[in-house]
């Protein structure tokens, strides 16, 4: 890349969104990095001086427009914007309640809507660039317990398609990025609370043929490539990170 531009990254104190901010460092990105707080970020901030913090609940729009507003005033061009802020609880359809469901809605799908509609006129003004909304394979599977999750990640591929056909031609891809089970922090926090923590994470990475769960830097190396030139022609599509957990259903090799 020339001259360093800016990705924003929402979500970035998680465990994918963390990868992906160091992998985007790694690329020559300049860096604004957004959570729920700041302090969640400051681990991340330590490790890559110059990347920036911001602290802003992505349900809120107006909080969104402040912050992008933050981002765009104080900073370099900005170059790509990278979705990975989510929330994802497991709950079968008689305990999703209006709050579960309204909460989950709010932050996957139209907290995303709101980062899109803030940097894309931004893209547009700087002559193009590049928008990854991190997706899910529940997506385009079905399982159990995730009706809230899966409504909002098919929202986002169908957001995501949407904006890609709308900004081809000013030079902004858009593409959901559409992991399978990946082993963050918090997912193998969960196995802990299992009666048998080894065979929770052994029947979980069952789910994906290839018999393990991906890696969040994996994932991360997928959206820098999405964000890199040699992804030119890549937009619109789910761009499929799952071990081949959507093309098989569970692992034929265990
Ligand atoms: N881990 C997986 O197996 C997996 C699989 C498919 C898709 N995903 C998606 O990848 C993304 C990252 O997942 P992860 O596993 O790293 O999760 P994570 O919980 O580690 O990270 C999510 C981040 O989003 C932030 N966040 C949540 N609500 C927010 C809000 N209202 N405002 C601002 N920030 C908020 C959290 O603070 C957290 O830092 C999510 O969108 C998730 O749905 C994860």
């Amino acid at each position: 890349m020339s001259a360093p531009k800016v990705a924003v990254i929402t979500g970035a104190a998680g465990g994918i969104g963390a990868a992906t901010a160091r992998a985007l460092a790694k690329d020559g990105w300049d860096l604004a990095l957004v959570d729920r707080s700041t302090d969640a970020l400051d681990g991340l901030t330590a490790e890559l001086p110059g990347a920036r913090a911001f602290g802003c609940d992505i349900r809120d729009p107006a909080a969104v427009a402040a912050t992008a507003a933050g981002i765009i005033a104080g900073g370099g061009p900005l170059g790509a914007l990278v979705t990975c802020a989510g929330v994802g609880d497991v709950v079968p359809l008689a305990g999703t309640g209006d709050e579960l469901w309204s909460d989950t809605i709010a932050v996957n799908l139209s907290g995303t809507f709101y980062w899109c509609r803030e940097v894309l006129p931004e893209l547009q003004r700087q002559g193009g660039g590049v928008v990854v909304t991190v997706a899910s394979t529940t997506a385009l599977m079905g399982l159990p317990g995730r009706a809230a999750y899966a409504a909002s990640k098919a929202g986002v591929i169908g957001l995501a398609r949407t904006l890609a056909i709308e900004f081809a031609g000013d030079g902004i891809r858009v593409v959901p990025v559409t992991p399978g089970a990946t082993l963050t922090p918090l997912v193998r926090q969960g196995y802990q609370h299992a009666e048998d923590p080894a065979a929770a994470e052994a029947a979980h990475a069952r789910l994906q043929p290839i018999g393990r769960l991906s890696r969040p830097e994996e994932i991360a190396d997928t959206i820098a490539f999405v964000c890199s030139p040699r992804a030119a022609t890549i937009t619109g599509a789910p761009l499929v990170v799952d071990g081949g957990y959507s093309s098989g259903g569970v692992s034929w090799n265990s």
